[in-house]
């Protein structure tokens, strides 16, 4: 796929990326093939910590990423005390990763570190509470989850989150949550975000490490079949109905048990085959161009788009 003009943002100016697009850190699914593949396309990739729970299998991760490519990448780090965070910590910095995204736990453990090493520290925030907190803490800024996000999503829906996070705090903020298309990512730009985030549709990529019957599922899948509970992991989160149908029980941390539950967002709707990642990313960017190119329609040159159907002489 030919490569296309850099979309220039808030965001791609501090990370220095071509794109506003974050492949999402995902439990069980973004391993190192993944996110390299989105940072070589262009976006950034994030890999999540939890995946990587003895300290070397970590260091051996980023070296791999490191040969693949040479283009910024970030990570989800949990800071709840469950893992190793310091080691973790000091592995990425001495890796170069430039984009921390904290879960859990007070992210000042590492914002001095992370900024004395020319890096960004976002959290994960689903309310104005949790986004207030997060700005008194010194966060470089939000990412907004809104309701149909896959993982932990929030109950507000997206395009509300943004602008109100946004207006309220005056922190950057991305948008994360049923944003899969370049149509989307412009109307998350349109009401203030900085980048997005898309998990749900990467899980049906190439080098993503989801099963085939889970990437099938997220295929086959509309929105309808998303479920939000809190009765696996003690949090609401988005689901597919079909994994946790006969769930009973939550796995220990660490059970190949958790690679039965399938999570997704509703971006499903818009999943409709498995793809190599960086042509995902690359199809997001042609689609957020033609997008800005019907929408530039609007107004002069077509006026029977703006008219409503009764106004039609
Ligand atoms: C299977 C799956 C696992 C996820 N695991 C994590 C995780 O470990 N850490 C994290 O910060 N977010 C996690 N998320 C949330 C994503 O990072 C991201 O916010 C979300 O997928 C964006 O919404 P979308 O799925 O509608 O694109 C996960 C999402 C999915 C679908």
């Amino acid at each position: 796929m030919a490569t296309l003009p850099p979309i220039k943002t808030a965001f791609t100016e501090m990370l220095e990326v071509d794109y506003p697009i974050i492949g999402a850190p995902m439990f069980l699914v973004t391993y190192e093939e993944l996110a390299s593949a989105v940072s070589e396309a262009g976006g950034l990739g994030a890999i999540p910590l939890p995946n990587f729970r003895i300290p070397e299998d970590l260091r051996d991760a980023l070296k791999r990423i490191r040969q693949a490519t040479q283009k910024p990448i970030g990570v989800n780090i949990h800071l709840s005390g469950k893992f190793e965070w310091k080691k973790q910590l000091s592995i990425c910095l001495e890796a170069g990763v430039k984009f921390f995204i904290t879960s859990l736990g007070d992210p000042r453990l590492i914002i001095d570190d992370v900024h004395a090493n020319g890096g960004k520290v976002f959290a994960d925030v689903v309310s104005l509470e949790q986004g207030l907190k997060a700005r008194d803490r010194g966060l470089d800024g939000l990412i907004a989850v809104g309701s149909g996000a896959g993982g932990h999503g929030g109950r507000t829906s997206t395009l509300v989150l943004v602008p109100y996070l946004r207006r309220e705090t005056e922190l950057p903020v991305i948008a994360a949550g049923g944003i899969s298309t370049g149509a989307q990512m412009a109307a998350a730009f349109c009401v203030g975000a900085c980048a997005v985030v898309t998990g749900t549709r990467l899980i049906a990529a190439d080098e993503s490490r989801a099963q085939k019957a889970y990437k099938q599922a997220v295929i086959e899948a509309g929105p309808e079949e998303i479920v939000c509970t809190d009765k696996i992991t003690g949090n609401p989160a988005n689901w597919l109905a079909r994994s946790i149908a006969s769930f009973e029980k939550r796995p220990e941390l660490g059970s190949k048990k958790w690679l039965d539950l399938w999570s997704a967002g509703q971006s499903v709707a818009q999943t409709e085959s498995v793809k190599p990642a960086g042509q995902i990313i690359m199809e997001m960017v042609q689609d957020f161009y033609n997008t800005c190119r019907r929408l530039s329609l609007y107004g002069n040159d077509a006026p029977e788009l703006l008219r409503m159907p009764d106004d039609r002489g």
